[in-house]
C-alpha cells in the first residue's frame, strides 16, 4: 500500500482538489486498493469545513465530487503514516518541515511531478477569481499524472 497526503494552507482549495483529482486518476488507473489518498492543511482555520464553493465547482465541471471532504489539519502522525507528503507551496513545505521530525525527506513540492514546471508552487487561489481555481485544477490535473508514474515505478511494478 503507498499512501499520498496533499497539503496545503487551508485543505478547502487546492489539496481537496488535488484528493479528489487523484483519487479519480489512481480510480482509472484500477489502482484503488493500492494507494491511499488523503489531504490537510497546516493551519487550523477550516477544520471540518467542506471545500470551497470555487473549487467544489471547477471539480465538478470536470466530473469530480470533493463535496464531501472536510478540512483538517496535518498533525506529525501523518508524516510518519504518509510515504508521500505533497506540499502547494514553499510556505506548506517549510510549516511541514517544523513537525516533521526524522521524517523531512518525505515532503516534497507537489509541482516537482508536473512534466514541464520543475520545482514550482502551486498558487493559492482563495483571494483570486473563479479563473485562477481553473488554472489550479490543470495543475494539479499536469501533476496527478506525473506522481502516479512515479508511484508507479518505484512501488507498484508489475501492476
Ligand atoms: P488552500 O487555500 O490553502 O488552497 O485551502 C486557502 C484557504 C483558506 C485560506 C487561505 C488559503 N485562509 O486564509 O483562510
Amino acid at each position: 500500500m503507498v499512501r499520498v497526503l496533499f497539503v496545503c494552507l487551508g485543505n478547502i482549495c487546492r489539496s481537496p482538489m488535488a484528493e479528489g483529482i487523484f483519487r479519480h486518476v489512481v480510480g482509472e488507473a484500477g489502482l484503488s486498493a493500492d494507494i491511499i489518498v488523503d489531504s490537510a492543511g497546516t493551519h487550523a482555520y477550516h477544520i471540518d469545513e467542506p471545500p470551497d464553493s470555487r473549487a467544489q465547482a471547477v471539480a465538478a465541471r470536470h466530473g469530480i465530487d470533493i463535496s464531501a471532504l472536510r478540512g483538517r489539519q496535518a498533525t506529525p502522525a501523518d508524516l510518519a503514516d504518509f510515504d508521500y507528503i505533497l506540499a502547494m507551496d514553499t510556505e506548506n513545505l517549510a510549516a511541514l518541515r517544523r513537525i516533521a521530525g526524522a521524517h523531512a525527506a518525505k515532503i516534497q513540492l507537489l509541482r516537482r511531478f508536473a512534466p514541464d514546471r520543475g520545482d514550482d508552487e502551486v498558487p493559492d487561489p482563495y483571494f483570486g477569481s473563479t479563473s485562477g481555481f481553473e488554472r489550479v485544477y490543470d495543475m494539479l490535473e499536469d501533476a496527478a499524472h506525473g506522481l502516479l508514474a512515479d508511484i508507479r515505478s518505484r512501488h507498484l511494478q508489475g501492476h
